[in-house]
């Protein structure tokens, strides 16, 4: 798990003006309302007097009040009041992280980490969403009891399709293709992939629509930063699914997906609920293989696996985190866990930077590379 990305943290429907919505993610308790001029705010959950849960509280006049002794807090982190000491009293001290927020796609997304507006990596951008000629699912979000990049190397391996998804017709690969490498297109922040996939037995049933039968289909995936995929099923010119993952790790073994479903065909809104169905049938058939694997996390050493040329996006997807970790952002989970009883941590905020006095630690990070 790293900081320094963009985390989906609820859906907009959740992040309401009168009742904070309380989530993990990180491993990281934390919250988010919203203030009666419409902004979403996400903050660190933990209470710095004597670390009420702030997700146990309530929201009054854009503050969230900590349910144990009423101190409120801003959407900024500050402490606004406490009701033992007059306002002028509040020590500086008493504030907890609020993480930066951006509202796309009817999710709420915060950036966990510290780095400033300019360093940080993107929010992936949908491009098409709100476009003519293509229509968005509703947001459907589902857990799976797996570590996240488990998910999403599962999102990058084409040669699990025709043993996994019976739903989707088994959809099956050239064997020539993937006896080579796949050809990764890298950008600044990952990786993406585009193959062919035989159609012929794929026929009408991932579709139940026998107008949409042809011989080949194309697709790719992609990732930007270690917790955002991207598929792309394109039947015909005309006719293609983009899908968005957008991946919380909820702790080392949880993992909270933000689906975004996008399509240029089938516009008809009656159509909506059918094809989230088939998503989440085809979703449920890899959770059943993903829930068991083992270890829970992909192994530490690489010799504990085989990897072969159809694994090249997994491949490429893990020299990324390795980057990444060689920023300094990999979080050490196993420091996390071992003090779990008496010490808690926040994920640092961008206030860090520029503001000392804090009080909980940041959550323990892996020492970074040269
Ligand atoms: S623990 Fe939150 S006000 Fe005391
Ligand atoms: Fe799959």
């Amino acid at each position: 798990m790293y900081i320094n990305f963009w985390y989906p943290i609820a859906k907009s429907d959740e992040v309401i003006t009168y009742e904070p919505h309380r989530t993990k993610v990180l491993g990281q308790q934390l919250i988010a309302f919203r203030d009666t001029q419409g902004a979403a705010h996400v903050l660190s959950d933990v209470c710095i007097h004597r670390g009420g849960a702030l997700g146990k509280g309530w929201v009054r006049d854009d503050t969230i009040v900590c349910p144990y002794h009423g101190w409120r807090f801003g959407g900024d982190g500050l402490c606004k009041h406490i009701p033992t000491l007059d306002d002028d009293k509040v020590p500086a001290r008493a504030k907890v992280d609020s993480y930066p927020v951006q509202e796309k796609y009817g999710i709420v997304f915060a950036f966990l980490g510290d780095l400033p507006e300019e360093e940080r990596p993107p929010l992936h951008n949908i491009e098409e969403f709100g476009t003519d000629g293509w229509r968005a699912n509703k947001i459907v979000v589902f857990e799976v009891k797996t570590f996240y990049e488990r998910s999403i190397e599962n999102g990058l391996d084409p040669s699990h399709n025709e043993f996994v998804h019976p739903a989707q017709g088994s959809p099956t690969m050239n064997r020539d293709f993937l006896k080579n490498p796949l050809e990764m297109q890298d950008g600044p922040w990952g990786s993406e992939f585009l193959v062919t996939f035989d159609n012929k037995v794929t026929d009408t049933r991932a579709l139940s629509d026998p107008s949409q039968a042809v011989p080949l289909v194309t697709a790719g995936s992609g990732y930007v930063g270690p917790n955002q995929m991207i598929t792309w099923i394109r039947f015909t010119e005309d006719n293609m699914f983009h899908q968005y993952f957008f991946e919380a790790p909820i702790d080392e073994n949880n993992t909270r997906i933000f689906f975004v479903n996008m399509r240029t065909f089938m516009l008809d809104p009656e159509n909506d609920n059918r094809l989230v169905n088939i998503n989440l049938t085809v979703a449920k058939e890899d959770i059943d293989i993903l829930e068991e694997l083992d270890p829970v996390c992909t192994p530490a050493n690489p010799s504990d696996e085989v990897l072969v040329p159809s694994d090249g996006a997994v491949i490429s997807y893990r020299k990324f985190l390795k980057q990444w970790r060689d920023k300094g952002w990999r979080i050490d989970i196993d420091a996390m866990c071992a003090s779990r009883r008496n010490k808690t941590y926040a994920i640092p905020c961008p206030s860090r930077r520029t503001s000392g006095n804090w009080v909980l630690d940041p959550v323990p990070l892996l020492p970074g590379g040269d």
